[in-house]
């Protein structure tokens, strides 16, 4: 960050500060922690949209590090599973992946609010849970995508004792968003800016939270830093009419307009590469000319400014709490529902691929107990919030989560950076979007674009894998690659043919097999696949399997992965051998040396 712009920020966050000071002084009314059922802890969970990490998005936050970071721990390595917002959304509060939960989209047949309701969840995630166990539960913001002015109500989103929703088709309409409150009808608030109605809405829950004086769950997902999307037709009354969407960079509130003028995408190795890289369509995209790479700048600053109205929700939120004097009881949990990429790999703005922009995403806890300004590297992803919200919650665990709770204390911490596993498995199905600009080569969506993929991080070796329904294979040694720009599997690569100093296939091998297990895994095995590779147990890591004297199991007995075609959603006939235990000679492609 350059001087001039961390003057600006500094600057912004004094008159802040000093106006927040002329509020209440330190905490009013301190109700007991203990007794009277008043001392489970509280949970405030922010989730913003298609907030980036690699993008250096927090950095121009003051007040998430004020609060956040400099109070609690980040998690460096944590990932969504599929990097869409729906399935995302979806994964976060059921605990369970994508292939598991069968909303795989944003939209009907294979997902929205409609298939999650259809897939019998609304009776089965989160909020319920926390109910069950004893919580008052709030929300505000963007539940899912398709939970709209027309399926809001059939029936309503369950668990909730208060709700104020985002609806689309106004969800991402920063000047004209339409919110619905409980039982009552949809609310427009045009002219208003969507993320300071939010904080507003977000305020009043906690009050109520407080007055109600049971342990409470609150989850704030503003619409920031997702890309503004509106249509002519909608303000006809035609929501299923997205002949005309367009979709633009974000919206600020007015008074963050002017900030940040010099902002650019930072200039990686993999932004505009001279080289194409990635695979499938990606790997043919043209290098972008300096026109778009100037409007994808003023797209990214955009989004910078679009997350300053965050920033300050951030800062009311944890006044609020503090100024009732249950800071110390709640934990305040920071992330987002995916990451997003701008330029790199010469794509336009988005999401959906499972590079680290996409998929590697924010994740800052602090409350009782987590370790101030600490940063972890244990592997974390989405699917294990839902148990770990329940572990806060003292309620008792799911054997059907396919995640698992995230230690929150530094002996956990230590713990797990030794005995807890180090993959993560991240899936998509159907289209890839461009939220940029359209060119006659680049289109707004790219379909096929499914594909299984798995990041495996020991301390020796840190790699990402995939294999795209075209059968493709990628693979990304990011010790020695960090962008993700040479595919080792690829034939006009002048590999060395080896990594971690064993021949290439030998790796390959173990790592097909064990997203083999993972691409329709479900509960433990999700968590502990080496399990179901070697059932004797004496392997619980990429490092244990490469021992030669699993050789021969892998060359000729583990499975692989072959997709028979490519498919907008999770049709299981088109998606290969299947794991099955016991059976894995059955499934072995006698024709693997050919991709490896
Ligand atoms: C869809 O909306 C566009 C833009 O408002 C309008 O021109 C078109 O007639 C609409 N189509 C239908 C089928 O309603
Ligand atoms: C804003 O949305 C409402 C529907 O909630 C619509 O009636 C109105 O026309 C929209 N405003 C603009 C400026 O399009
Ligand atoms: C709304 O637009 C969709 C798609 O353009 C069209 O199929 C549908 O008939 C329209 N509905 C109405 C009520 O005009
Ligand atoms: C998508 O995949 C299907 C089946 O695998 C194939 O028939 C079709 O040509 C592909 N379409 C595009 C646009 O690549
Ligand atoms: C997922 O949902 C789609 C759409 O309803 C359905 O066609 C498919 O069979 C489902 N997949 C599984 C594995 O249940």
């Amino acid at each position: 960050m350059g001087h001039a712009l961390k003057a600006l920020i500094l600057a912004s966050l004094t008159s802040q500060i000093q106006a927040s000071w002329t509020g209440t002084f330190g905490p009013v009314n301190q109700r007991p922690l203990t007794g009277s059922g008043g001392s489970r802890p509280n949970i405030v969970f922010i989730l913003t949209d298609d907030q980036d990490l690699h993008m250096q998005s927090l950095d121009y936050m003051p007040f998430v590090k004020k609060h956040l970071t400099d109070h609690g721990t980040s998690f460096r390595r944590h990932f969504c599973t599929t990097a869409l917002c729906c399935p995302s959304r979806v994964s976060l509060w059921t605990g369970k992946a994508a292939h598991n939960t069968n909303v795989t989209d944003v939209t009907p047949p294979y997902g929205g609010y409609p298939k999650f309701v259809s897939q019998g969840l609304n009776e089965k995630y989160l909020p319920v849970w926390l109910q069950d166990a004893g919580y008052n539960t709030y929300y505000t913001g963007k539940l899912f995508n398709a939970h709209s002015v027309d399926t809001y109500n059939t029936p309503f989103a369950a668990g909730w004792t208060g709700s104020d929703f985002l609806l689309d088709p106004f969800t991402y309409w920063y000047m004209n968003s339409t919110f619905q409150r409980n039982r009552d009808p949809p609310v427009s608030y045009e002219g208003q800016y969507s993320v300071d109605v939010l904080a507003e809405k977000a305020i009043g829950f906690l009050d109520e939270a407080y007055e109600a004086g049971k342990p409470f769950f609150i989850g704030l997902a503003p619409v920031a830093p997702h890309s503004d999307i509106q249509s002519p037709a909608f303000k006809h009354g035609n929501h299923s009419n997205i002949t005309e969407v367009q979709f633009r960079p974000p919206v600020s509130a007015e008074r963050h307009a002017h900030l940040f003028p010099d902002a650019k995408v930072p200039r990686t190795a993999n932004f505009n590469p001279d080289k194409p890289s990635g695979g499938g369509w990606i790997r043919n995209l043209r290098k972008q000319s300096p026109e778009v790479i100037e409007f994808n700048d003023y797209f990214y600053a955009q989004r910078l400014r679009a997350l300053q109205s965050v920033d300050e929700l951030v800062d009311r939120v944890v006044r609020r709490l503090e100024d009732f004097g249950i800071l110390d009881n709640t934990y305040v949990i920071y992330s987002t529902d995916n990451g997003y990429h701008i330029g790199q790999h010469r794509l336009h703005p988005s999401k959906q691929c499972s590079f680290e922009e996409d998929i590697n995403i924010p994740l800052i806890i602090r409350g009782p107990g987590v370790p101030e300004k600490f940063t972890t590297d244990i592997v974390t992803a989405h699917t294990d919030l839902a148990p770990t919200l329940l572990k806060i919650a003292g309620a008792p665990l799911r054997d059907d989560f396919d995640g698992l709770a995230i230690p929150l204390t530094q002996d956990g911490l230590a713990q797990a950076k030794d005995d807890r596993h180090e993959h993560v498995t991240v899936e998509h199905w159907g289209f890839g979007a461009n939220e940029g600009l359209i060119l006659d080569w680049y289109p707004r969506a790219r379909l096929n674009h499914t594909y299984k993929a798995m990041r495996v991080i020991g301390k020796s070796y840190n790699l990402h894998y995939q294999v795209w329904c075209h059968n493709e294979h990628e693979l990304y040694d990011l010790n020695t690659d960090p962008g993700q720009m040479v595919n080792l599997l690829h034939p006009d690569e002048p590999s060395t043919r080896t990594l971690l100093g064993l021949p290439l296939q030998k790796v390959t091998r173990r790592l097909d097999s064990l997203l083999f297990v993972l691409k329709s895994c479900r509960g433990q095995t999700c968590t502990n696949p080496w399990r179901a590779l070697h059932p004797e147990g004496n392997v619980e890591s990429l490092k244990d399997a490469l021992s030669p004297r699993f050789d021969t199991f892998y060359e000729t007995a583990a499975g692989n992965i072959r997709f028979e075609k490519c498919e907008a959603g999770y049709i299981v006939e088109s998606e290969g051998p299947q794991f099955k235990q016991g059976l894995l000679e059955s499934n072995l492609d006698p024709n693997w040396h050919e991709w490896t």
